[in-house]
């Protein structure tokens, strides 16, 4: 089935309906990005056999990077196991970096001979990626004799793009001319440092990269641009609902005739006929949209919820709404009371207190709590006072750490404990070959195993110190080491049995009445959004066993992001002291302190950005009318 025969998709014309007036770029919204993938993958596989029945090449422009990967693992599939082949096959790729080695770990070359090429029948010769070895001197020619090859094929039948967040697709940055051709760019910023966990740092991204240019792609006759994650919605909804400029590049793509978006519901978030769908078209006005309507009509008229008026609802599309309610001081009152019960100070429920109106639940007052923390410190980044609260009100708090989090400690930090262990122990064999590593270690060296061990031994010592800090007793901390995300490098392996195996594991030991659990999709690495579908998986294995009937899953979102106001439905207050206390906590962290290395577009320190961020959920509140709290930790429930 094509994707624009998909049951999704009601129309194919962009804006022909009421509710994507505001789209200028034909989308489909799928709630996770494996569907969607698959169905690429077979979009692409149909043309691959039809043009195969044609007896007539199929030319494929291919992109690299985290999209697309999905669809090239079923594609793979499709060859393994359904007989696809990749002989009547013709690749180009959109870009590679400049200067860049094929061995390179970074290269687009191997990406793509790791993903798809080293696995199919296609003909080496049929594979064109941009050469990022090419002389300076020959460059120039390079990509007009690039841009030549693909027009004497017959133009692109097939351009698969990602969207970087500039709007760049390939590597055409802001300022790209419509009809540009191949050639050489120098990249953005932002797109450094989106590629700097990829290079263990942004001084290692190269500055420069080859590209077709926006006419080489616009030229092709089928485009289907992919995005997952809500660090992509707001330029999807600039792409697809703002004005055609050069600052946006992928905003040419409204110009092209064949083009779908294929969207997860994060990075469709922005959208306006999903962010404030009252403003397209009447709504079916269930609870979670009045709340969701009526705090986003606080936020824009700048008015705590209780002083909003009749006229207030009129004037911004919400007079359905209002019909429904009868005034505005009902419905005010409604959304400002549940909204004020989502605030305790009691994370673990109140005991002897009537609970029908409080987010936990009063009995058992003691209750069993697993805080899962991807990295070892992300349970006292997102939710150190909860934490610390949880304990002093006497609940059997036990934490498990998922990963090791080891490509997240530097060679300089790793070089001073072992140093510090050679003075010790001078003699030790083990501490002298892990020197010697680090002392000719070069970009593209994998972590040997012993430097791995000392690395996630460094983060395990710090992730100690911070839970006896919130006096927790160390036989409560547990360091699960998941096997996926030991590959020594960014790219982990996919989750398998024995990682779903530990998590149920732990789970099941400690019948927990409450689970805590990383619920943040847009980390940039992708090791949360793993480890919360590790903990999916397990729940769905364990959810037959009695005591999950009791279990409660609370999410807090990572160093990244926070929850929107109205989706919050435990608000967790901190005093000025308990924020203190919390960043001393952080700070138990060392390695991760000052440029660390997967800061992610945000140069701020863990501890800060936490801060700020329950100091802003804590004004937020404010705004809409409630009280004034120093900070707040915001939590989601999670029903499985
Ligand atoms: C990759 C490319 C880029 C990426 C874009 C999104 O060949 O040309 O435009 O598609 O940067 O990257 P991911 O998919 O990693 O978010």
């Amino acid at each position: 089935m094509n994707i624009t025969e998909h049951k999704n998709i009601s129309y194919k014309q962009p804006g022909k309906f009421e509710e994507t007036r505001f789209e200028k770029i034909h989308n489909v919204i799928f709630e996770a990005s494996k569907e969607p993938s698959i169905l690429i993958a077979q979009e692409i596989a149909q043309l691959i056999r039809d043009k195969e029945l044609q007896n007539k090449p199929c030319v494929l422009g291919l992109a690299t990077g985290s999209s697309p990967i999905k669809v090239y693992e079923e594609l793979v599939r499709l060859h393994n196991e359904e007989g696809l082949s990749f002989a009547n096959v013709i690749t180009f790729n959109l870009d590679e970096y400049y200067p860049m080695d094929k061995s390179n770990l970074q290269s687009y070359f191997f990406f793509m001979h790791e993903h798809l090429f080293n696995h199919v029948d296609i003909l080496a010769e049929n594979i064109n990626i941009p050469n990022g070895k090419v002389n300076s001197d020959d460059l120039y020619q390079y990509c007009i004799d690039y841009e030549m090859k693909i027009k004497a094929f017959g133009g692109l039948d097939f351009q698969l793009l990602g969207i970087g967040r500039t709007g760049h697709i390939g590597f055409n940055e802001p300022g790209s001319h419509h009809n540009s051709g191949t050639r050489s760019i120098t990249l953005d910023h932002i797109t450094r440092v989106d590629a700097a966990s990829a290079f263990l740092g942004i001084a290692n991204v190269p500055r420069k990269a080859i590209t077709m240019g926006i006419g080489t792609v616009m030229s092709a006759k089928r485009i289907v641009l992919l995005a997952w994650g809500a660090n992509k919605a707001e330029i999807v909804k600039e792409t697809i609902e703002g004005k055609i400029t050069s600052e946006v590049p992928a905003t040419y793509l409204q110009q092209h005739d064949n083009v779908s978006f294929i969207l997860d519901e994060a990075a469709a978030s922005e959208l306006t006929r999903v962010k404030t769908p009252w403003l397209v078209t009447s709504c079916v006005w269930n609870g979670p949209l009045k709340l969701k309507a009526v705090v986003w009509l606080s936020e824009l008229l700048n008015k705590p919820i209780l002083k909003l008026t009749d006229k207030d609802y009129n004037n911004n599309g919400m007079s359905g709404l209002l019909t429904e309610e009868g005034t505005a001081y009902d419905l005010n009152t409604k959304m400002f009371n549940k909204l004020q019960q989502t605030i305790t100070g009691w994370p673990g429920g109140k005991p002897n207190a009537d609970d029908s109106r409080r987010p936990e639940r009063a009995i058992p007052e003691r209750k069993r709590v697993l805080i899962f923390s991807p990295h070892p410190d992300d349970d006292v980044i997102s939710m150190g006072g909860t934490f610390d609260r949880l304990v002093e009100q006497g609940h059997d708090v036990h934490i498990a750490y998922q990963t090791s989090g080891n490509i997240a400690v530097s060679d300089e930090e790793a070089l001073k404990f072992a140093e510090i262990t050679q003075s010790i122990c001078p003699n030790c064999e083990v501490t002298k070959s892990i020197i010697n590593f680090l002392k000719i270690k070069t970009d593209n060296d994998i972590d040997s195993s012993e430097v791995r061990r000392l690395k996630g031994l460094i983060r395990r010592s710090e992730s100690i110190a911070a839970t006896r800090y919130l006096n927790l007793s160390d036989d409560k901390v547990n360091f699960l080491d998941l096997p996926f995300y030991e590959t020594g490098t960014v790219k982990k392996n996919i989750l398998a049995e024995n990682d779903i195996t530990m998590m149920c594991d732990i789970i099941d030991r400690i019948k927990p009445h409450q689970i805590y659990a990383a619920g943040d999709l847009a980390d940039p690495h992708g090791t949360h959004k793993v480890c919360l579908d590790a903990l999916f998986e397990a729940l769905k294995i364990l959810k037959q066993n009695d005591y999950m009937t009791d279990c409660w899953v609370w999410l807090y979102r990572g160093a990244w992001h926070e929850w929107e106001s109205y989706q919050i439905e435990m608000a967790v207050p901190m005093s000025p002291d308990q924020v203190l206390k919390k960043r001393h906590a952080i700070f138990y962290h060392q390695s991760q302190k000052d440029g660390v290395m997967f800061q992610g577009g945000d140069s701020r320190e863990f501890w800060v950005r936490a801060e700020d961020r329950n100091r802003l959920t804590a004004q937020k509140y404010n705004n809409l009318g409630l009280a004034d709290y120093a900070a707040i930790e915001a939590f989601k429930r999670y029903h499985f």
